[in-house]
């Protein structure tokens, strides 16, 4: 056989092939076309490899270079027809995706227990005619202390029992960063109580007042079931004239039969606060027992003349109570460590 011969017989064989595959619409038909022209015993490459026994043996490099080509060629033409067909079954599994079947449900998050709870206080309170005031969790000494008519040497200020920043009790603070003592007038602190929020109120605007603050507070105390290092407080400040104890008794035992049910009754135990007096202890029912869920009182004299107030014209109530408290009492959650897991098991429920 001619070498001319055996090249255009090759090359013809690979053009009908490319040709073929390129065609071929669909897996079966791809892979019949395989076996007759790749096919390992009778494929067309085969019997066109038998000719090279045929050609003169000066030809034959030429030739078996030339055969090599070619297949390589058909192989390359069948991978390609492959890789469409594979590509074109792809789309079409994803037109077959069936819109109308039942989806999976993504799982949508909610306000924390806490969070709800602070925003019915608000809606409660406001509709007793009260707004809502806000104030720093970082506070100065006046607002904590000072001006709530809390002493220099009242324990509460114990540096044990507040998270200063910065200072120490003597008023040296150190720079963090410059790592320099600096003098401060009155040391910082995260504020130990929502109180804080009354002497701001009423330093920035003349009486009548009627807020309620709702926000964290801050104590180093050890967390066990109804101890937290931070946790919330409602507080509540009305000022007026004519202000008396049975007003303040009127307006807790509203919002307590509002929040945990007209069966629910409030009970004052006579206490000590230094910024109210006379000053109660304010228990709400639970079950058979009663619990303690915050203090309150007629705000004291020396309250008002810290902030510019005269008391012989103005009277007042104020109060303060714990939101997890109340959340707890609401749903007879036991342990108030769970607020603070986040875990979602306990999260879901509310
Ligand atoms: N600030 C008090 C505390 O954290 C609670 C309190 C008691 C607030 C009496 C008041 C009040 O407004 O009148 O323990």
């Amino acid at each position: 056989m001619a070498l001319d011969e055996f090249v255009a017989e090759l090359n013809e064989l690979a053009d009908t092939a490319a040709e073929s595959f390129s065609q071929a619409a669909d897996a079966t038909s791809l892979e019949s076309l395989r076996v007759k022209i790749l096919g390992a015993k009778s494929g067309q490459l085969k019997s066109a490899q038998q000719g090279l026994g045929r050609m003169d043996s000066a030809d034959k490099p030429l030739a078996g270079k030339h055969f090599n080509q070619t297949k390589k060629r058909v192989e390359a033409a069948y991978q390609a027809a492959k890789t469409r067909l594979r590509a074109a079954s792809s789309t079409q599994a994803a037109s077959s995706f069936d819109a109308t079947e039942p989806g999976c449900r993504p799982r949508i998050g909610h306000l924390h227990p806490i969070t709800q709870t602070i925003q019915e206080l608000k809606d409660i309170f406001g509709r007793l005619g009260f707004s809502v005031a806000e104030g720093p969790e970082i506070e100065d000494e006046r607002h904590n202390f000072d001006a709530l008519n809390i002493d220099r040497s009242h324990p509460a200020r114990d540096p044990l029992d507040n998270f200063y920043l910065h200072a120490s009790s003597d008023g040296i603070a150190t720079d963090g960063e410059n790592n320099m003592e600096v003098a401060l007038e009155s040391p910082w602190l995260l504020r130990s109580q929502t109180s804080t929020v009354q002497i701001r109120v009423m330093e920035e605007n003349p009486p009548p007042i009627r807020i309620v603050s709702l926000g964290r507070v801050y104590r180093p105390d050890t967390a066990d079931a109804t101890h937290y290092p931070m946790f919330h407080q409602i507080e509540g400040l009305l000022v007026d004239t004519d202000v008396t104890l049975a007003d303040l008794k009127t307006v807790l035992r509203i919002f307590c039969s509002s929040y945990l049910g007209e069966d629910v009754s409030v009970r004052f135990r006579p206490s000590f606060f230094p910024f109210t007096e006379p000053s109660v202890e304010v228990d709400m029912q639970w079950g058979d027992g009663w619990v303690e869920m915050g203090g309150a009182g007629m705000v004291d004299p020396n309250v008002f003349r810290a902030v510019g107030y005269d008391p012989e014209q103005v009277t007042g109530f104020a109060f303060g109570l714990g939101v997890e408290r109340l959340c707890a009492r609401r749903f007879g959650i036991t342990d108030i460590r769970e607020f603070f897991k986040n875990d979602i098991r306990f999260l879901k429920q509310f």
